[in-house]
């Protein structure tokens, strides 16, 4: 893998200031934040007055406790421009997320907002190893989705050339890394999976690949995971964090000298970790639902967003600012399985230990009599081809799921290619239980 030797006079002074500095702005900046949303969203007026809570109770960081969260039932309730902060006239730009129901969640960005994003973006990709001049090629979806645009701008911020491929059309895209010879990737890692499935169906070798640095995320992954998109491309595989309510891609990116989690951006968002059942704030190192606070947004000022996602704040490393560690999975997509908790992730890591299967899965839950069951879909290698190899595996993973996770599972091997590809953010859970 290409070394990649941190650059520190190329850093945001702020990437590195003392945590009295960060505080201090952070403070600043969140008085702002709260003001503005008060004075200029009527959604958060009510909401603050509903709760008693007024821009003037804010002086010190631990104050933002008593102001209200926000959800994503609220962007619902205000679709689609009931919550923005600055009028419609003054947005440059819409983007959406798409979600399980019906109509999207829909969030604005003034010319600012996105000025800052691209900032954001640059940083993280430069945390990530890209350089000013690098090619870097961008599979997120361009659409309503903010990780294509998202990435795209920010790349361009760097100085990047960047290739705007978006998802899908896997051949072609294949065929353009051979010509373009890219130095980045930005796509979800389960789409990175098709691509690399599609380089040796062409007969490459993917480790003779250009690429040098891997930037992925919009969705769950495991370490596991980078281990073998790391392996297969030999490159570095980094995670990037974000979410449409409070930005898009960018809110924390991981510096590829540690891969030790993600940086948040602290000078734009204030990170918190509440219990999701009592919503009590939690101290740094305790797991708990991510909640943030932007502190520079206009069109869409967000505050205490309540993200779903769960993971765990910890200290900074290769940057003065705080990390979280690899999300485990969104609260709304954790399986109780006859009373234990399970992410998709769990299952990951497990299918990945075993030889014969490829990391193409995907869970599905059906109902056995009064009983929940999961059947878990894997994919068998080339090289797991006969009937016996093929049980083996099946009994190998079974175990694995059952020493680790606690549950029993019924998996179900299946032919090379056969598991659901992705081109973007990944299905792993299918829900087939009666209603
Ligand atoms: O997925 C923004 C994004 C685009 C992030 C490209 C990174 C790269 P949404 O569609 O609004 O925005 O979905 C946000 O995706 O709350 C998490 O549940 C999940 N997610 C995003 N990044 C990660 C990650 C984009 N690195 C939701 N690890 C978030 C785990 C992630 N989950």
């Amino acid at each position: 893998m290409t070394d990649m030797t941190p650059h520190h006079d190329i850093l945001d002074p702020i990437e590195i200031a003392s945590r009295d500095e960060i505080s201090a702005l952070q403070e600043k900046r969140l008085a702002w934040s709260l003001r503005h949303a008060y004075e200029n969203s009527p959604f958060f007026r009510k909401r603050f007055d509903e709760h008693g809570a007024h821009p003037d109770d804010f002086r010190t960081l631990a104050d933002l406790a008593k102001f209200p969260f926000t959800t994503k039932q609220d962007l619902r309730d205000t679709y689609p421009f009931g919550m923005f902060a600055t009028p419609r006239e003054k947005l440059v730009r819409i983007h959406g997320s798409s979600g399980t129901t019906g109509k999207p969640t829909v969030v604005g960005y003034t010319a600012n907002d996105i000025s800052t994003w691209a900032d954001l973006i640059a940083r993280s990709i430069r945390a990530a190893g890209g350089r000013s001049g690098d090619i870097l090629h961008n599979a997120y979806g361009y659409g309503l989705f903010t990780g294509g645009l998202g990435a795209h701008y920010g790349a361009e911020r760097l100085g990047c050339t960047v290739v705007p491929i978006s998802g899908g059309m896997t051949e072609r895209q294949v065929t353009l890394m051979q010509d373009f010879k890219p130095d980045i990737i930005m796509v979800t890692p389960s789409y990175m999976l098709s691509i690399l499935d599609e380089f040796r169906r062409q007969g490459l070798d993917p480790r003779e690949s250009s690429l040098k640095v891997g930037i992925f995320g919009a969705e769950p992954w495991t370490n596991a995971m980078r281990q073998e998109i790391e392996e297969a491309f030999n490159m570095h595989a980094v995670d990037i964090y974000g979410l449409s309510e409070v930005m898009g891609p960018g809110v924390a990116q991981e510096c590829v000298e540690t891969k030790d989690g993600l940086h948040v951006w602290e000078d734009h968002f204030y990170p918190e970790i509440i219990d999701p059942v009592t919503e009590e704030v939690l101290p740094d190192g305790e797991m708990g639902e991510l909640v943030f606070t932007t502190l520079t947004k206009e069109g869409l000022p967000m505050v205490r967003y309540r993200t779903r996602d769960l993971t765990r704040i910890l200290p900074g490393t290769a940057r003065s600012m705080r990390r979280i560690e690899k999300i485990t999975g969104r609260s709304d997509d954790m399986i109780i399985l006859r009373g234990v908790n399970v992410f998709p992730t769990q299952i990951e890591e497990q299918i990945l230990k075993c030889a014969g299967l490829t990391a193409h899965f995907q869970l599905e839950l059906v109902r056995a009599g009064r009983m929940d069951a999961m059947i878990v879909h894997a994919e068998a290698t080339p090289d797991c081809a006969d009937a016996d190899a093929r049980a083996a595996t099946a009994k190998e993973l079974a175990h694995h799921i059952k020493s680790v996770v606690g549950i029993s599972t019924k998996i179900e091997i299946h032919d090379p290619e056969q598991v659901a590809r992705s081109e973007g953010k990944a299905k792993r859970v299918v829900d087939n239980r009666p209603k």
